[in-house]
């Protein structure tokens, strides 16, 4: 079937794995990538895709409503994919604000936006926002989090991202609007923008940096290799219910200590390096405000009612995404640029 498609977000980390899967699993879908491009945004996530026909790029910011109405009526889209967002934990506990403008003011834009172009008759049409594990807040030392569970955020970008969530689900049971949410853990694997942990401490390793672990490095991530992230939404996009919330997870929960220690010992084997010389470069500092000590995702839903299950064992999407920075070197330069090096030192110095 012929469809249209905007997808935001789509030259981020995660956006740019789901409109390459999109683009060439779907030739007869026109997708559109709406991006602002901000720091996280980088369009060389997409060169080997970029010239096909069905494939298209605009720039655009989601928190400006006149632009994205004017958009949307142009594009007469049946279908949302919204990634765009403000993502970094930390970036959220230093400037708020743009939290808020994008996550909640960029999500209502394009909920108008979708009600006014579809006019109340919704028949086909689908509204997908993609959201995060992290609304559910902080786990103890057992239990998951399942659809049911109480949103509590607790860093401004859980909030925001909560906002968001609410509204997506005040259109649908205000106005009808055919929107579906899921909620994943957290991602990794290629392209993902080297402020997060895994890449951040890949870059580091390499070039022999100090690996600032936040407090004891007891908390625990459940990890997804982004291309599993991106066949869920897939199947979500083309098989889930308006109305329905979806949680990903990987099944794969790490304490952040182990991990690093996991991606140290690749990273010697890599590098020629003797077995334990890069751990030494783990140096515990201040931890991160607010930090959630544990989350964990029970897929149990998606996996029984839509067949979704995570296709790669950690061992292996580890040192794919290991093996992807080390090869990439141009694509890891392009983005380290001097604004990073400000971000950097604003973030870990005096901690
Ligand atoms: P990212 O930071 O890598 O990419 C975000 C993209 O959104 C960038 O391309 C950026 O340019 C774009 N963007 C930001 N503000 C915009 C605006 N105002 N208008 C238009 N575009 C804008 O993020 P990501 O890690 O790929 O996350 C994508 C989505 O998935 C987010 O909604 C995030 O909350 C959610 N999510 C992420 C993870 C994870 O582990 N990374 C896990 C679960 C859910
Ligand atoms: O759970 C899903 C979420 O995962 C997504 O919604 C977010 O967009 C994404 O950024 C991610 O959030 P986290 O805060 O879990 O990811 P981050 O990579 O920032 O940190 C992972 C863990 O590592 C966390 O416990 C904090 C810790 N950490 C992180 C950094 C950047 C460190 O110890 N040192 C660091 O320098």
């Amino acid at each position: 079937m012929k469809k249209t498609l905007i997808i935001t977000g789509g030259a981020g980390f995660i956006g740019s794995h789901v409109v390459r899967l999109f683009v060439k699993k779907y030739p007869q879908y026109r997708v559109v990538n709406l991006d602002k491009l901000t720091y996280a945004g980088n369009l060389e996530n997409l060169r080997d895709i970029e010239k096909l026909p069905n494939y298209e790029f605009l720039k655009g910011d989601i928190v400006d409503g006149e632009f994205i109405l004017d958009t949307f009526r142009k594009i007469q889209p049946d279908g949302i994919i919204h990634l765009a967002a403000e993502s970094h934990v930390d970036r959220s506990i230093s400037n708020p604000m743009d939290f808020i403008m994008t996550n909640i003011v960029g999500t209502v834009n394009l909920l108008n936006a979708a009600r006014d172009c579809w006019k109340d008759n919704f028949s086909d049409k689908l509204f997908f926002h993609i959201s995060t594990d992290e609304v559910y807040g902080s786990l103890g030392s057992t239990g998951h989090f399942t659809e049911e569970t109480a949103y509590d955020p607790h860093s401004p970008y859980s909030a925001s991202k909560a906002g968001s969530d609410h509204l997506v689900r005040a259109y649908h049971d205000t106005f009808g609007l055919p929107a579906v949410i899921t909620n994943c853990s957290n991602n990794y694997g290629p392209n993902q923008f080297p402020e997060k942990l895994i890449p951040l401490f890949i870059n580091n390793i390499k070039n022999n940096k100090p690996l600032p672990v936040y407090g004891e490095g007891i908390n625990v991530r459940d990890w997804l290799f982004v291309e599993d992230h991106a066949a869920a939404i897939d199947l979500v996009f083309h098989k889930g219910k308006p109305g329905e919330t979806y949680n990903i997870g990987g099944n794969n929960e790490w304490k952040n200590i182990d991990l690093i220690r996991k991606i140290c010992g690749i990273m010697d084997n890599r590098l020629n390096r003797n077995p334990g010389t890069s751990e030494k470069l783990i140096t515990f500092i201040k931890d991160r405000a607010g930090h959630d000590l544990r989350y964990a995702i029970d897929s149990s839903k998606i996996k029984n009612e839509l067949g979704w299950a995570p296709s790669l064992m950690f061992e292996e999407g580890i040192e794919k995404t290991i093996d992807w920075y080390l090869n990439n070197q141009e694509w890891l330069n392009h983005v380290l640029s001097g604004d990073y090096e400000k971000y950097y030192e604003k973030q870990y110095s005096n901690r």
